[in-house]
């Protein structure tokens, strides 16, 4: 099933590349090879490997990380990681960490969708920090990103050694070639790119938008499915990793690393994307939303919005996650006498919400645009937020007796345990709704003490 190997300048392989194969299974001990007989049998390290490669470790975990949670890989690969020259900061720009520039706004924020760019652009430059939390130091906490982008990546490189990256297109395919093979995501699917992995973003179609969840804290894992059983939400199955895919190309790159919150250059000879077989569970991988088992209620209210998670990211304290990667997907509302949008509600946590296609349950009216696909919201602790006027109107209005079903929608959520700081530039920036708080304004008062 392994594709032919590619020698093509790195740049060139958007060109009429073929679909990538994949491999499924969240989490398993994948194992691919692009040469037959590459991937060392009965070891990881023997005295010489195959083919005259190196032998390399890549640890997503502590190498004592309990089992269930460890996650490395063994890479396969014409040049170590080591060969390239030094690393040189550069300039800050729009991606950064800097989550302390302003005191954080306990206020309901909304932005309009960030305008593709109009110079050339590719993903790392296209990358602007909206919010974060906590730090890479600390390996705890995440960045919240949106990237615009109209140039695929071209002779240069990146890898990120603060956190795992959680891509969610919005607009336009990406194609993402890394270390350990290619993924291919289109809107409506997302993609993890682990800690520490080299890859390079290209744009089938020419220009990109969407969103990028940093995870300093632990990896992304499915959530425990407690009394559900043993299926539903994201199944196993339907995540993908890809095959081993490697270029043998030889040039002056750039390999690009985000460091502790900030941006450094190194020279290397070679792609680092020379990898010719691998096996492992530290490995990028990619999943389809609209495969999303979305559980419910089937008699009355419904559930708290953690029944819609996909990925979660643990912290320290038991069921209380670092991150959690919601999604609220088209399905039947099917509730009796219940108001069935997502309540109005105050909540511990901090939500950073974001809507790829279609119309928000919760958000179908509303002035300065409204919440649309490519925007984005923040309710941060404690602050009061639900479903705006008009949209509650309708839903007290509605016929509980037949279902509804939501159609037309992908709205996701990153939701952290820690206080979201939204950065300078993302107040700045004239996408920001000045007029967000309005939308609740014209909720009317009901209350009448003489008519229950
Ligand atoms: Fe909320």
């Amino acid at each position: 099933m392994n594709r032919e190997r590619n020698t093509l300048e790195p740049h060139m392989t958007q060109v009429a590349a073929p679909a990538p194969d994949y491999q499924s299974g969240f989490g398993n001990e994948h194992a691919s090879e692009a040469l037959p007989g590459a991937l060392p049998a009965g070891q990881n390290s023997p005295q010489k490997a195959p083919y005259g490669l190196y032998a390399e470790q890549l640890s997503g975990t502590a190498f004592t990380a309990p089992r269930h949670a460890n996650r490395r890989s063994w890479l396969y690969r014409i040049r170590p990681a080591a060969v390239h020259k030094p690393f040189a900061l550069l300039k800050d720009g729009a991606f950064h960490n800097r989550f302390d520039e302003q005191p954080a706004t306990p206020s309901p924020l909304r932005w309009n969708p960030f305008p593709l760019p109009v110079k050339p652009t590719d993903f790392v430059d296209g990358l602007f920090t909206i919010a974060g939390n906590g730090s890479a130091a600390t390996q705890s906490g995440i960045g919240v990103y949106v990237y615009v982008a109209n140039h695929s990546m071209q002779g240069r490189f990146f890898y990120d050694a603060d956190g795992e990256l959680l891509i969610v297109p919005q607009q336009g395919r990406l194609r993402l070639a890394t270390e350990l093979g290619v993924l291919e995501v289109a809107p409506l699917e997302i993609a993890v790119i682990p800690r520490g992995i080299r890859f390079r973003v290209e744009l089938p179609d020419g220009h990109a938008r969407g969103y990028l969840g940093e995870n300093f804290g632990a990896p992304l894992r499915l959530p425990e499915l407690g009394p559900i059983g043993s299926n539903s939400l994201a199944n196993a199955r339907d995540f993908l990793y890809p095959i081993a895919d490697y270029e043998d190309v030889e040039g002056k790159f750039g390999l690009l690393a985000k460091f502790q919150g900030r941006l450094w250059s190194a020279e290397i000879g070679h792609s680092p994307l020379d990898v010719v077989a691998w096996h492992g569970n530290h490995a990028p991988y990619k999943y389809d939303l609209t495969r999303f088992n979305a559980i419910g209620s089937i008699s009355y209210d419904h559930p708290d919005p953690s029944i819609f998670t996909v990925l979660t990211s643990q912290s320290d304290t038991p069921g209380t996650a670092n991150m959690d990667f919601v999604i609220f997907p088209p399905r039947w509302l099917v509730a009796e006498h219940s108001f069935r949008p997502p309540w109005f509600h105050r909540n511990v946590a901090s939500e950073f919400m974001g809507l790829i296609a279609g119309v928000y349950d919760a958000k179908e009216g509303g002035k300065s645009g409204g919440f649309v696909p490519g925007g984005a919201s923040l309710h941060n602790c404690m602050s009061g937020h639900g479903p705006d006027a008009a949209s509650y109107e309708k839903a007290v209005a509605a016929d509980t007796t037949k279902p509804q079903h939501v159609t037309d929608t992908m709205a996701f959520m990153f939701e952290t345990r820690h206080v979201i700081h939204p950065t300078q530039q993302a107040i700045e920036a004239q996408e920001l709704q000045s007029d967000y708080w309005q939308c609740w304004q014209g909720i009317r008062k009901h209350f009448d003490p003489y008519k229950k």
